[in-house]
């Protein structure tokens, strides 16, 4: 153990992370001898431990909730899309000694669509609803793919319009409350809100969806999530959640640290199944 790679994910709570599960499974598929530990870090001691896990040899760490944005403030260098994210996933650190933090959050959520489930979001409407931490992470790799339209929209309205203004030289982003919603219909919706984690799906039109729209809910579970039941409900095309995200993300962090880029659908499949026989 002593000569191996030494990673982490910090996080609170943490005891749920399939982090380590994957990263090992990357590792074993490219013969990489490698340590994954997911830790449990007190909310008030996130930089001390970072500054020891890196200066007793730690070779990377991912940052999970509550602790993104305090990750980017200790960064000592950022990448453009951690900058544009306000928000670090993955820290490393480079030959000089320095901290570099990266977000690979938003390319996750795009490759997940794009290269997994095979959903388009060239010249389609969007809408994501949230306007938290996890929207800021994905608005630019979104519009990278350049759809049609993108609106974003969220409980508390102003939160949505600062977005979409602070975004605004990436194109036409739209941001406000749920009532701007109105009459429109969207091709691709991606849920990004935490109502879910309290059992409630967002308050959506029920004539949102076309027969031809896909639902993406960041979050992942057992079970479907309140938000991709409304979608099965109102007859979406596709509907799908967070677990492909979740792997693509780690392998993006994976590539920066290991130069290597894992293979991710037979992670994902693992885990799908391990999900359903629990
Ligand atoms: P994350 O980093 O996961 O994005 P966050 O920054 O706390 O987490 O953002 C949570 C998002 O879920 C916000 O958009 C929040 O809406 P508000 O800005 O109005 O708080 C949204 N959210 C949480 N609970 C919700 C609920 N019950 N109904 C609708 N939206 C909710």
């Amino acid at each position: 153990m002593a000569d191996m790679d030494k990673y982490a994910v910090f996080g609170n709570p943490i005891k749920q992370s399939k982090s380590p599960a994957i990263h090992t499974a990357f590792a074993g598929q490219c013969d990489h001898r490698l340590q994954y530990r997911a830790v449990r870090v007190e909310e008030d001691d996130f930089e001390r431990a970072t500054r020891a896990f890196f200066s007793e040899g730690g070779r990377g760490l991912n940052v999970t909730v509550p602790f993104k944005q305090e990750a980017f403030a200790l960064a000592d260098r950022l990448s453009d899309r951690a900058r544009r994210a306000g928000a670090v996933n993955t820290l490393s650190v480079a030959e000089d000694g320095a901290i570099e933090g990266d977000n690979t959050d938003g390319v996750g959520i795009v490759r997940d669509m794009v290269a997994n489930l095979g959903w388009m979001v060239q010249g389609m409407r969007v809408l994501i609803i949230g306007a938290g931490g996890a929207v800021r992470g994905v608005l630019a790799p979104l519009m990278r793919e350049r759809p049609k339209s993108l609106l974003v929209v969220n409980r508390t309205a102003a939160r949505a319009t600062q977005l979409a203004k602070e975004f605004s030289d990436l194109g036409a982003i739209e941001g406000g409350g749920y009532d701007l919603i109105g009459e429109r219909q969207f091709d691709l919706v991606i849920n990004a809100s935490s109502a879910g984690l309290s059992g409630e799906a967002p308050d959506l039109p029920a004539g949102l969806l076309t027969e031809h729209s896909c639902c993406y809910d960041m979050v992942y579970g057992n079970e479907p999530t309140p938000f991709m039941r409304w979608a099965a409900h109102h007859a979406a095309w596709a509907v799908a959640d967070g677990l492909g995200m979740l792997v693509e993300q780690a392998a993006e962090s994976f590539y920066i640290w290991r130069r290597v880029r894992p293979e991710t659908q037979s992670v994902i499949s693992e885990l799908r199944l391990a999900m359903e026989a629990a």
